[in-house]
């Protein structure tokens, strides 16, 4: 079951203007974003790409989930010039504008899909990324049957998976719940729409971990 709010909190983030990819001090793509936080998640990451490279005998497989535009590619493009990537996403505005941005790239593909009742393509990656706290639009549940699923599919790959901290600096007031009513922030004009978003703690994982191995 897919919160309705989450399709038009994204719809609205769009129409804004300030989802589009364009870098300064304020919007989606802010330099904080640009300059920090996409750098983290590159530093993240660059061993396990590092080691598919070294095993592997062709193109690094890709699936971005919640991909927005495209985004995981931009992120990973500087780490690997080696990428087969694929990108879905549930809000097919978005797939539509990423079909646009990377339209004469032949390594890149994307779809319209859904990660909350397990791996919608069900197919084989080396590589399965998210970013920026998509998992946390799943609860725990659908995020056991996401994995599971990938480990059906997969017998050696690397999941990344990206979910909002439970003990953020900036979300104090938070910190002990296991949900947030999430209002895209960083507009100008904060939209009206909200959704929930999981709160994830290290036990939480762990959990979620042991129960993937019993099943
Ligand atoms: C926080 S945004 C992150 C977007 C992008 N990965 C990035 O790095 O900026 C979360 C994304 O997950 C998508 N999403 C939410 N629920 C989804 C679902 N059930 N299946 C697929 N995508 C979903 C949203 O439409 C949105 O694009």
């Amino acid at each position: 079951m897919i919160e309705p709010g989450v399709k038009r909190a994204y719809d609205e983030a769009m129409s804004s203007g300030y989802y589009k990819r364009r870098r300064g001090l304020i919007g989606k793509y802010d330099n904080v974003r640009t300059f920090w936080e996409d750098e983290i998640i590159r530093i993240s990451v660059r061993p396990y790409i590092k080691k598919l490279e070294e095993e592997g005998e062709g193109r690094i497989k890709v699936l971005d989930m919640g991909c927005g535009y495209g985004d995981g590619y931009e992120i990973l493009a500087k780490l690997s010039d080696n990428l087969e990537y694929k990108g879905f996403d549930i809000n097919e505005n978005f797939i539509k504008e990423a079909k646009r941005l990377y339209k004469d790239k032949k390594n890149i593909s994307f779809e319209v899909a859904d990660f909350s009742a397990g791996h919608p393509l069900k197919d084989d990656y080396d590589l399965y990324f998210t970013s920026y706290g998509t998992l946390s639009h799943n609860d725990d549940e659908q995020n056991i049957l996401l994995l599971g699923d990938i480990a059906d599919c997969s017998d050696n790959c690397v999941v990344l998976c990206d979910w909002l901290g439970a003990y953020s600096y900036e979300w104090q007031s938070l910190w002990g719940e296991e949900w947030m009513d999430y209002r895209i922030s960083y507009l100008p004009e904060s939209g009206n729409e909200t959704f929930p978003l999981r709160l994830m703690t290290r036990e939480n994982i762990l959990k979620m971990v042991s129960s993937l191995e019993d099943t």
